[in-house]
């Protein structure tokens, strides 16, 4: 890994359930670089859960918030971007993300998505709500070419969150 000369950003994008988080702090931790998570950066700025300003104000003013906590995550380098899964739907982002960065999409086959989201904490994901697999199955559908624009590409499907970060660390550029 030393000896790469690579000193932008890793930035993680993908599905909810690709374990970018995990993943993200685990390059952290091999790189010795700070990890940030955009979700945790929202919770801390708003000063409410995720659920709570999905219910009390909205998707889309969860989005703004995204929206800033992604500009200030990537404000400086050496840092391992762990971002939420649709803060990828906004083109400024994904332009951001290419700019100060190698952006790395982690994928996963959905029977896999489904069981790591089920086992997850339950009501921690608005747009899970409910039936998580059926909601699972139609952001999939909408969300297909979402992650496309990424450098690079990691399936997670059969591989620990460990082979996961070997496997990008291999790639980087
Ligand atoms: C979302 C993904 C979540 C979180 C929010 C919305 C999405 O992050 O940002 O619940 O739109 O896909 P994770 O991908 O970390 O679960």
């Amino acid at each position: 890994v030393s000896g790469t000369g690579f000193s932008r950003n890793i930035i993680l994008v993908g599905f909810m359930g690709t374990g970018k988080s995990t993943v993200s702090r685990l390059l952290a931790e091999r790189l010795g670089w700070e990890s940030l998570d955009t979700d945790e950066e929202i919770v801390k700025a708003a000063d409410k859960s995720i659920p709570q300003i999905f219910a009390e104000d909205g998707e889309t003013a969860f989005r703004d918030w995204e929206s800033q906590a992604v500009r200030q995550a990537l404000s400086g380098e050496r840092r391992i971007v762990a971002t939420g899964g649709g803060a990828v739907l906004r083109e400024s982002n994904r332009q951001q993300m290419l700019e100060r960065g190698w952006v790395v999409a982690l994928t996963a086959d959905k029977a896999s998505l489904v069981r790591r989201v089920t086992s997850a904490e339950t009501g921690t994901r608005p747009l899970l709500a409910g039936d998580a697999e059926a909601r699972v199955t139609q952001l999939l559908e909408s969300r297909r070419h979402a992650y496309d624009f990424a450098n690079a590409k990691v399936d997670t499907s059969d591989k620990s969150p460990e082979e996961v970060a070997e496997a990008l660390l291999r790639g980087l550029p």
